[in-house]
């Protein structure tokens, strides 16, 4: 079983477009997706679960777009942190946050506080103005603060150094990376932590995805040979 699973959320403005909904509709259906298969991973032993959310990129949609995930967040939050100890799942949220509405931040802060109490939990994390490359540029501005107060030389900076200045500091890197809805590229996910996970495409779209599309992704995980680079 893959210790840590995460999946770029994609295909809900075209499913709600096959539909001839709004693209926001394909959103919502998009987040129920995500609880079934939080709880569905959670179910079957997956310690980690992180998604890609919302993007650097993405303050580039139509408000109401922009609006319409941030309430879904809010909501969701709000909820992990009343069922957070029942379900004993941490849920975290990683990215620069310090753009995001207060009350936002204020319900991603009580979400790790509520964290904290439990014991062994498994993780989910959604990825909230995340990108990749503004990730690795936060984490070699501060190794540079680094060097430039004395602290650091510049040829000790070691791989593990640069890891654990990423947002994913405190998480092993993932082992199985999903993309659904039929587009082949990783789109400034996970760059750093994605060198050695195995890759899955499909052409179900988000909101249709399933926990038997999981077990499809998993199977297929399970007859890849990872060898690091190494013979095997
Ligand atoms: C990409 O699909 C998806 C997003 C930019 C948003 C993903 C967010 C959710 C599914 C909501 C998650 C909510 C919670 C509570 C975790 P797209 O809209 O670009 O699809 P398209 O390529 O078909 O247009």
């Amino acid at each position: 079983m893959p210790q840590h699973i995460a999946v770029i959320m994609d295909g809900n403005g075209r499913w709600a477009k096959k539909r001839g909904m709004p693209r926001t509709a394909g959103h919502k259906v998009g987040a129920e997706t995500f609880r079934s298969i939080a709880t569905y991973c959670k179910d079957i032993g997956v310690k980690y679960f992180t998604v890609y959310a919302f993007s650097t990129e993405n303050w580039k949609r139509p408000a109401e777009e922009v609006d319409t995930l941030m309430n879904l967040f809010r909501r969701y939050l709000k909820e992990a942190i009343e069922t957070m100890a029942e379900k004993n799942v941490a849920v975290q949220v990683i990215g620069d946050l310090s753009v995001l509405a207060e009350d936002i931040q204020k319900l991603i802060a009580d979400c790790n506080r509520e964290a904290q109490n439990l014991e062994n939990p498994a993780i989910a994390t959604l990825c909230i103005n995340y990108g990749g490359r503004d990730e690795i540029k936060n984490a070699v501005r501060a190794l540079a603060r680094k060097v430039q107060a004395g602290e650091l030389l510049p040829e000790d900076i070691t791989e593990s150094m640069i890891s654990e200045h990423l947002y994913t500091a405190a998480m092993p890197d993932p082992d199985l990376i999903i993309r659904p809805s039929g587009e082949i590229r990783t789109s400034n996910f996970l760059l750093w932590q994605s060198a050695y996970a195995e890759y899955y495409f499909t052409d179900i779209l988000w909101p249709d995805f399933k926990p038997e599309h999981l077990e499809q992704a998993i199977e297929a995980y399970n007859k890849r040979q990872r060898r690091y680079g190494g013979i095997g």
